[in-house]
């Protein structure tokens, strides 16, 4: 006999639907045909305070820290890599930057999903999320269409649950997505086309075998999960932050945060959404291109269904190629609501931008994390950073799948072929140069309030 912990209400109606159990069955639709739905939980929330408040928590974490409002009935079915007990860390270099060099003193902490243990990004979290919860209801297959990092987090996760997973990625998905993928020996479909036809076929596939499918963005599973770094935020830092930087490409971020952020809102710990800025790379930048449009109008009656819709999209970073941005009316809501911004990165500056803060931090950043961080420069020039903020980065993902950017990451080696062609080596030689190569791409532009 379950027990009443949780219950799926669907948005639109205010319908309740039932536990995940019911959901699947209704092969998660609402009565009127949305797919929309949000989970609530029967534990009051002040129980939530308890775990928050624990900042010297000795036991192993994982995000299941939160069990009692995760919507899993049985801890047995916990399928768990340690994923989502990571640090916050304070990156004091860009503190300095901001100041030095705009003027800004801000505070400025990073959130260091790369240390992620199952696949070193921050879609471990939903990837545990799903695999026990398809465990608990014993869904033995599923369907995913990805730019590359859920579908290696759900690969991994999936196959500890058992789970047979068939994935979707576009043609220009990273070779070692795919590789990783099939190493886990779940099943990848490399499709010819873009994001978008990934997505089409996924979901004719589902359709045709009668699988389950993930609801991708606004999908309950990953929105629960991710909801978490709400609260540990709050477990580990002194301050909640003011403004919360992640690199964007269909959103779910955002829109667990919210959720975790008006869940607690009767626990005075927060009284308000941090401003989002989120940052495209600018070879697919289809929301930042909207939000633009919109604010130079003023945010004109219908500008949420005012978006463009790009065709395979020839960014170098294909993990953010989402050409086809059909959640950007709930995230321009959810930005606007925030006072925050959808901003383009100059993805031409990956490289400078994780030079820089490797030899700062030794922190290897792959490329959709650098678009996080190069967010924060973008903004530090448009004026986006103002005196007092605590930033919060979102550093996505470690560099360790992304071979080749590392390799033009790279500015050190020297081929020699004798003695004397080495020169005795002092690494400090370097920093004037690296930052210097960063900030003359970002030079203040505007005087900040
Ligand atoms: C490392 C990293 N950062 C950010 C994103 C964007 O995620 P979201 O779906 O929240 O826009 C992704 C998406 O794949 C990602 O892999």
């Amino acid at each position: 006999m379950k027990n009443k912990k949780y219950q799926i209400r669907c948005i639109s109606t205010g319908e309740v639907i039932g536990d995940f159990a019911d959901w699947f069955r209704m092969n998660q639709t609402c009565p009127d045909g949305s797919k929309n739905v949000t989970v609530e939980y029967f534990e009051p929330i002040k129980e939530l305070k308890t775990l928050i408040n624990k900042k010297d928590c000795k036991y192993p974490q994982s995000l299941w820290r939160y069990f009692k409002f995760l919507p899993l009935y049985n801890e047995k079915n916990i399928i768990s890599l340690g994923e989502g007990a990571i640090p916050v860390n304070n990156w004091k270099f860009l503190e300095k930057l901001a100041k030095d060099a705009f003027g800004i003193n801000c505070k400025v902490f990073v959130y260091r999903n790369d240390e992620n243990q199952g696949t070193g990004t921050f879609k471990d979290a939903a990837a545990t999320m799903a695999a026990s919860i398809m465990k608990e209801h014993e869904i033995k297959e599923y369907v995913i269409a990805s730019t590359g990092n859920i579908a290696t987090a759900y690969s991994r996760y999936l196959a500890l649950a058992g789970v047979s997973l068939s994935v979707f990625i576009p043609g220009n998905a990273q070779l070692t997505h795919q590789s990783e993928m099939g190493t886990y020996g779940q099943r990848v479909f490399k499709v010819k086309g873009d994001y978008a036809k990934a997505k089409q076929l996924a979901a004719e596939y589902a359709k045709k075998y009668g699988i389950l499918i993930s609801l991708g963005n606004i999908d309950p599973i990953r929105v629960e999960a991710k909801r978490t770094m709400v609260f540990e935020w709050l477990r580990l830092m002194d301050e909640f932050p003011t403004v919360y930087i992640q690199a964007l490409s269909g959103g779910t971020g955002p829109i667990a945060i919210e959720k975790g952020i008006n869940e607690i809102k009767d626990l005075g710990v927060v009284d308000k959404l941090p401003r989002f800025i989120l940052a495209q790379p600018h070879r697919c930048n289809p929301m930042a291109q909207a939000w633009e449009k919109a604010k130079e109008n003023n945010f004109p009656e219908g500008w949420l269904h005012d978006y463009p819709i790009l065709e395979n999209p020839q960014t170098t970073i294909p993990t953010l190629s989402t050409g086809n941005p059909t959640t950007y009316p709930i995230i321009a809501n959810i930005v606007k609501r925030s006072g925050g911004e959808i901003i383009s990165f100059n993805e031409d500056n990956a490289v400078d931008i994780a030079r820089l803060s490797t030899y700062e931090t030794t922190v290897k950043v792959g490329p959709a994390a650098t678009v996080a961080l190069g967010g924060f420069f973008e903004a530090l020039t448009d004026g986006h950073i103002k005196d007092g903020d605590v930033v919060l980065i979102n550093i996505g993902e470690g560099a360790k799948r992304s071979p080749e950017f590392m390799e033009a990451v790279n500015y050190s080696t020297k081929i020699v072929s004798s003695i004397d062609e080495c020169e005795e080596f002092d690494r400090t030689q370097y920093h004037d140069q690296l930052l210097k190569a960063v900030l003359d791409k970002y030079p203040k532009k505007v005087e900040s309030k």
